[in-house]
Parts: C-alpha cells; structure tokens; sequence
C-alpha cells in the first residue's frame, strides 16, 4: 500500500530529486557520480549519505518531457523505493508543475501508485509486504491543489481495481463473483447499482447474452450502473463493457496456445465500472449509466452451435457463424438495453473483441470506431490526457454489408479480413443510432511484459483514464 499526499519540507532521509539530461546541478552538487548517472530518461541511481540518502531520476530532455512521461518518471522512481525497501520517500516535483502545470501532479500521483504495484499472487510462503508514504514537495511558486491529488489518488484506485479484476483467475472469478466484487467497489460512491440474474435476463429475452452463457455451471449476469452528476441535463452517457470472465472460444474451441489470456476478456466492463466509480467519487457534472455483461464463454451439452439462429435484445435476430465472437454477442444486448431500457443519449462500448486489433497495432495502441465527429473529438481529448493512444478505424457501407446474413438480421463474423471493423459494427447496429464510439483494447488491456515503468507484466487498466476524462469533458468539465 502506497499514501501520497503534499509536503512542504523535505523528508530528511531519503528524498527523489528528478534531473534533466546533463543537468549541471549533476555536476555541481553531485560531481562523484557524473562518471555513472548523467540524467538519461528513466535511469536511477542512489546517492547514500551518512544519515539521509538521495535518489536520482533521470528525465532525460526537458522538451521531451510531459505528462506521460511525468506517469512513468514516478512509477520509476516508486519501483526504485520498493526495491529498497523505503517506506517515507520526499519527491521533488516543482519542475514538472512549473512546466506541465497541476495536470501533472495527477499522473505523478497515477505512477507512484503504479510503479510498484503487484498483483497479491496465491503463493505460500513468506508474504512481502510494502507500504510507502510518498510526499509530493510544493512550494510557493509551485502549489499543489487537493483536487489535483483527489484526482490522482481516485484514479489510482479505480486502475488498481481494474488491474486486480483482470489479473484475477477465472475460476476465482466467475461472472456473479465479478458483479459482487463491483458492487462492492461501488459502495462508497453515489452509483445505484443493479444485479440482473440469469432468470431476469431470460425473461427480459436477452438471448445473446443467455446465448453465450447460459449453459455454463456459472451462469451469466448484467450489472447495471446509474450516475446522476447532472439531473438538469437530458444527456446520459451509455458505457458497456465487455465482461466475459474466461473465453475458452465454445465449440468454435481456441487452441492450447490462444488461451493464455482468456480470464483477462473482462478488461473493458473491469475499466468501465472503475471509470463509473472514479467519476462519481469526484462528483463529476454528468450522468452515466452503465451496462456490465458479464458471462464465460465455454462448452457444454446445451451450448450455442455455429448455425443457430438466436433473437438479441430487442428484437433483430443473429445467425451464429461463429461461437468464439462471443463478446459482440454479449455486448449487442448491453447496447440495446441501454438505449431501450435506460434512454441513453449516446453508447461507448469497450472490450478485448478482437485478436485482429492486436496484430495490427500491437500492445499500446488500441483500435477505435465512431460514427460521430463531434463525441470522437470529446475522446481524443480525453485520450490526450489519459496518455493512452487510440487510432480511429474507417469503416464503409460495404463493411455494414459484410455482416448481414442471408437466414437471420445479422451474423456474428464477416468474411476473412477486417474482422476488427464488422466486430464493431456489428455492435453498432445495436446503438439506436445514437452516436456510438467503440473502443477495441484486446491487445492493449494486457501485456506479457511491461513496455512502459508504470506497468507490470499482466493487466494494465486500459480504458479506465481514457473514459474518465472522457466523461469529464462530457459534462463540461465537471464541476470543477
Ligand atoms: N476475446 C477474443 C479476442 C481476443 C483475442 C482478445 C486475443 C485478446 C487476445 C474474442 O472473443 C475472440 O475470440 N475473437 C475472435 C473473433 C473471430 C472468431 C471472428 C478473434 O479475434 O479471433
Ligand atoms: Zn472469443
Ligand atoms: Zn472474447
């Protein structure tokens, strides 16, 4: 467990001090390691003192440096701490204020708390344990604000949750299991809650959902958010999010080597219900309602077969070609709910839909679609500040012909190639017209090995900034 909070003295023993490329300060001050450490982006080094000791962080070139940098400058420096075992550790953090201003205590706040974050693995023995109070240095020139700490801290908190549901073992987390542990991260924000159960979906005739899950030992379930940040407005922001718990792909089987990552196919309802929580705990000025499906996605007698015909929610029917699109199933139902259900004025969707998004983009960017210029400018927005990268994909007519069947409405697959683009359209023709972005972060939403400081081999919490700020500049920037 990490604290972070502001200080205005310097811890005596043990501080972070943050160096740009060649600083002369290296010189000057600490001219016995100029040899060993000259302020490289991301490189470290201990100064030990007789009753204090000083860690450096190199920032590398100052017009290099912003806020996704600030993340991982921080997450460098706490991963450092841990390994040393500090528990009390002052950082300097002045220089990044002045230039980057209050925004960048947010991420410094985001990658203390990242930089040494581990997943609690069920190992016997010994437990490590680490706990650490962090103490962002203000000064005059340089203060720093309550609420760019509270956002830090709840954004931080909602990514840590995110990241231990998707780390979780799908056996340890079965769809019911996930809705508690959501409704039980809910409770201290101003969020009503919904659990529908397996009977409910049924009679309600959520079939895809149903589809995908129902002849599982584990039934499936729907998780319902609701936010009113802004009664006056009649705008309600619909966010689905993908929550399949292990997809072993049914009887369209994956092979041994694709299952790898099967429990981490709820990435996207895991960011949406810790952006939902963020949002509310900062008392956002928007309302959100949000749609969690949550199903596995496994052989039994009575599992969905290529070739049947099933009825989604609210009436167009699927021809199943496929039973390892299942995420597209799920979600079509969610969409439809939201907007019939809940009258929502525009629908986001996320989820880990499509192996075809990470071969073309690879573990940092993910794949985007939108039918509205105006809410994808609202994203891009929010990506900028989130620091993660979406690239929009077109999409054409013919590609919304690639998905109509000759037996049923819809099917679930298209042809060969751009499986990333019917994927996401298919879960449009679901959103009522309303303006739809679709977020595609199957292959940002885990990573086999960290590409930046501020991850950890495993689940990285993809989505969870990106929507928050998105429901931020949603609602005109909130009320602060
Ligand atoms: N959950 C997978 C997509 C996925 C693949 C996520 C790899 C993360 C890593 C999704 O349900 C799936 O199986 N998609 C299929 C679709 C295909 C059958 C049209 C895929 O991408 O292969
Ligand atoms: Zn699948
Ligand atoms: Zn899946």
């Amino acid at each position: 467990m990490v604290s972070i909070s502001k200080t205005k003295e310097r811890h005596p023993a043990f501080y972070a001090d943050f160096l740009w490329e060649d600083d002369e300060r290296i010189g000057r001050c600490f001219p016995e390691i100029k040899q060993v450490f000259s302020g490289k982006y991301l490189e470290t080094f201990v100064l030990p003192g007789k009753d204090h000791m000083v860690l450096l962080v190199g920032c590398g070139k100052q017009e290099e440096v912003g806020l996704f940098q600030v993340k991982e400058l921080f997450a460098a420096a706490a991963a450092k701490c841990k390994d040393l075992g500090i528990q009390k550790c002052s950082l300097g953090s002045a220089a990044f204020l002045e230039r980057l201003g209050e925004r960048a205590v947010t991420q410094a706040v985001l990658g203390l708390g990242l930089g040494g974050y581990e997943y609690e693995y069920r190992k016997t023995g010994e437990k490590k344990t680490w706990d650490c109070e962090f103490l962002l240095e203000e000064t005059e020139e340089t203060p720093i604000s309550r609420e760019a700490l509270e956002e830090g801290e709840e954004l931080l908190n909602g990514t840590l949750f995110a990241r231990n549901m998707v780390n979780t073992p799908g056996n340890r987390l079965r769809p019911l299991d996930f809705a508690h542990a959501v409704a039980e991260f809910e409770k201290d924000a101003d969020i009503e809650l919904q659990i529908l159960e397996y009977d409910q979906l049924r009679q309600m005739k959520m079939e895809a959902l149903c589809g995908v899950g129902g002849s599982s030992e584990y039934l499936p379930c729907m998780v319902v958010l609701r936010y009113k940040g802004d009664p006056d407005s009649t705008e309600n922001y619909g966010l689905a999010g993908k929550g399949i718990t292990c997809d072993t792909g049914g009887y369209c089987l994956k092979g041994a080597g694709s299952m790898g990552g099967i429990k981490s196919d709820m990435a996207g309802a895991a960011a949406v219900a810790a952006a939902v929580h963020t949002a509310a705990r900062l008392r956002l000025k928007v309302n959100i309602t949000a749609c969690l499906p949550m199903s596995e996605n496994r052989i039994s007698r009575a599992s969905m077969l290529p070739g049947d015909v099933i009825t989604g929610y609210g009436g167009k029917t699927i021809e199943i070609l496929n039973t390892d699109a299942e995420g597209r199933l799920i979600l079509c139902d969610a969409a439809a709910y939201l907007v019939k259900d809940e009258g929502v004025t525009h629908v986001l969707d996320i989820a880990t839909l499509t192996g075809a998004v990470a071969q073309m983009l690879g573990n940092t960017i993910a794949g985007a679609m939108s039918d509205n210029d105006e809410f994808y400018g609202i994203l891009e927005s929010a990506a900028l500040r989130s620091g993660e990268r979406y690239l929009r994909i077109p999409y054409g007519k013919e590609h919304e012909n690639m998905i109509k069947s000759q037996v049923a409405d819809l099917k679930n697959i298209g042809a060969d190639h751009c499986g990333t683009i019917t994927a996401g359209l298919f879960i449009r023709e679901f959103c009522g017209g309303k303006p739809w972005i679709h977020l595609d972060i199957a292959g940002t939403a885990w990573c086999g090995a960290p590409t930046f400081a501020f991850e950890k081999a495993g689940a990285t919490g993809a989505g969870v900034g990106t929507i928050y700020y998105l429901m931020k500049e949603a609602g005109c920037c909130g009320q602060r």
